[in-house]
């Protein structure tokens, strides 16, 4: 009787863990609901200054930017501040999200 209820933890365990890995583009806008959209607009299309549109923008660009002010090699107080609490995940799960939106 027990077996089966190991088996779908192994199984349920793979499958969170694969989805860790990929870039969740729900997870991306959640956050950038609860924390871009106050500057970037929650679908990304805020052109006005000093804020840049992210919408549509290479996922890769967005992902290495976000790097970049995490590690404060790129400097903006705002977004060294706001990178900073964001993990690896975090990053590509809200560079997929704004990649993902037409302008
Ligand atoms: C309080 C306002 C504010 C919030 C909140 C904010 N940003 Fe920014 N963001 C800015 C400003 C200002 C800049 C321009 C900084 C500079 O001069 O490099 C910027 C720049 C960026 C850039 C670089 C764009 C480019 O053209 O190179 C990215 C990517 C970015 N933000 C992503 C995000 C993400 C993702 C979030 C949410 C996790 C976020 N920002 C939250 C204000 C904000």
């Amino acid at each position: 009787m027990k077996a089966p209820i190991i088996a779908s933890l192994i199984v349920t365990g793979l499958a969170s863990s694969v989805s860790a890995q990929a870039a969740s583009i729900y997870a991306g806008e959640s956050r950038a609901a609860a924390v871009c959209s106050q500057c970037h607009g929650i679908r990304g299309t805020s052109a006005d200054a000093p804020f840049p549109q992210l919408a549509g923008r290479d996922a890769v660009y967005l992902e290495s930017a976000l790097k970049k002010y995490r590690d404060k090699t790129r400097k903006s107080d705002i977004m060294n501040n706001i990178a900073g609490s964001l993990s690896d995940q975090d990053i590509a799960n809200v560079a997929a999200y704004y990649a993902r939106i037409k302008p």
